[in-house]
């Protein structure tokens, strides 16, 4: 006898969409059939897609930020503003701050989510401080207990590495195999433009965007792809926000090396005039983010490679803090100079039905496209698959059931994070989920947050598929 059975639903995967019954039992995908025989839950999902629940690739939950900013969620809200978004995967960032362990700020992070979140969760790690400890044992020893991934920069003043460490990171990476994540702006070039715009007296948050336009981010991701070039290792360029950009993953791509590209949601539903606000003023700050939204061109350029694969995930970049809050966005409290507003948006819970509304609803990309980009490629390219990422039998049943024809307005007050405005307030869509299942529970209903805090697991990651 089955746990579950779902029934008359559309199942859709990366690479098929048809109908068959879903049979549940002890938290795994157990039949995939026109009859999956009898069960002790009944669900009928007539009318419903049944998509691989959603895996979040890039989120910030509870990281240390320095300078008395505090981030908005933690791994309780934010793991429930998830589940109700249709995702039962997330992957947030342990960073190392300067001078510190690395194992020692993996410990603390295990700490903050310990018996807190409601999805499952795996962690990225975040090299600031490349030392020889690091190198030689912290990392390669992390990478063999599951952390098969981290993230650089090649911008901020805490975060930054220089050419010379990004390529000892990128070495160490082809011999563990792991997967790099690369924030790629530079460095150099953000300074000098936001001192001049500063000496300009330009400091509202829309001259954020002035400082770091596209020409910063195509040098320094064509500049990341070179290194990874002569390293012979695979990256992936995280949020990509243009065309400019885009071009030099495509330049990559074309010539056959193995780089790998994520955009998200800000650079397909929001531009750089949102950042003016209502009128120059601090309501811009609401969108400051890295890189910054562009404009229509650039919105259509991602939206080809959304299609074209020149992307290969879709994720949120959700990295909240609080507009009305002197630890958030207002942290100087002066509401004017952009180089104090902390970087970064919310938008674990609106990933999916932005991209499925934008995208799927309006017929820019198919239903199988949605579910590589937001759920198949993550697990693949950061070793979940095939537990995590598809609708087979011996996955985990994480299962979003989800109406193609519900029209939302998304608004603050239908979300559950722990942030106080969402970047989306007011925007339609048309696709919403209505049941996210975690490994045969059900964890959001459609109304409310049914799942256990601290009923998420921590998963240990196996190699990227980049390196097959
Ligand atoms: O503005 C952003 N995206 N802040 C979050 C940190 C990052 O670079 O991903
Ligand atoms: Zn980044
Ligand atoms: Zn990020």
């Amino acid at each position: 006898m089955l746990d579950t059975a779902i029934r008359n639903a559309e199942i859709v995967t990366a690479g098929d969409r048809f109908r068959a019954e879903i049979g549940i039992r002890d938290g795994r995908i157990v039949a995939v059939a026109e009859d999956v025989g009898a069960a002790r839950t009944e669900i009928d999902a007539a009318g419903l897609l049944a998509l691989p629940g959603g895996i979040d690739a890039h989120v910030h939950l509870e990281q240390y930020q320095g300078g008395g900013v505090v981030m908005a969620d933690g791994f309780e809200s934010g793991t429930r503003s998830a589940a109700a978004g249709g995702t039962t995967t997330v992957m947030p960032f342990a960073l190392q701050q300067k001078g510190q362990s690395l194992r020692a700020a993996v410990a603390a992070y295990h700490a903050a989510a310990d018996g807190k979140c409601y999805v499952d969760t795996s962690f990225h790690l975040i090299i600031t401080d490349p030392t020889p400890q690091v190198m030689g044992q912290e990392l390669p020893a992390l990478v063999k207990d599951g952390y098969t991934s981290f993230k650089v920069f090649m911008t901020y003043d805490d975060m930054v590495l220089n050419d010379a460490q990004l390529l000892e990171v990128f070495d160490l990476a082809r011999r563990e195999k792991a997967m790099v994540m690369v924030h790629a702006e530079g460095y150099d070039a953000i300074r000098y433009m936001t001192r001049r715009l500063e000496e300009a007296g330009q400091t509202a948050p829309y001259f954020h965007a002035k400082s770091r336009p596209q020409s910063v981010e195509r040098e320094a991701t064509h500049r990341a792809i070179s290194h990874a070039e002569l390293t012979d290792v695979p990256i992936t360029i995280v949020h990509v926000s243009g065309r400019e950009p885009m071009e030099q993953i495509q330049w990559a791509k074309r010539r056959g090396m193995n780089i790998w590209a994520e955009t998200c949601p800000q650079y397909i539903a929001l531009e750089a005039d949102d950042l003016k606000g209502l009128n120059m003023d601090f309501e811009g700050a609401k969108y400051v983010c890295s890189p910054p939204p562009r404009d229509r061109d650039s919105q259509e350029a991602i939206w080809e490679g959304l299609r074209d694969g020149t992307f290969d995930i879709f994720s949120s970049d959700h990295c909240p803090f609080r507009f009305d809050d002197p630890k958030g966005k207002d942290v100087a409290g002066a509401r004017t100079a952009f180089r104090w507003v902390p970087n970064g948006i919310p938008g674990i819970e609106t990933r999916l039905p932005i991209l499925f509304s934008e995208g799927v609803s309006k017929s820019r990309i198919s239903a199988e496209r949605f579910v590589a980009l937001t759920a198949t490629n993550p697990a693949r390219l950061f070793g979940l698959y095939p537990r995590k990422g598809t609708i087979a039998v011996g996955a985990d049943a994480d299962i979003t059931l989800w109406d193609p024809a519900r029209e939302v307005t998304l608004s603050q007050s239908l979300l559950h994070h722990d942030c106080d405005y969402t970047p989306y307030e007011g925007m339609q869509v048309t696709g919403w989920p209505v049941r996210t299942i975690l490994r045969g529970q059900t964890v959001w209903d459609g109304q409310k947050v049914t799942g256990a805090m601290g009923a998420g697991l921590y998963l240990d990651r196996g190699t990227s598929q980049a390196f097959r």
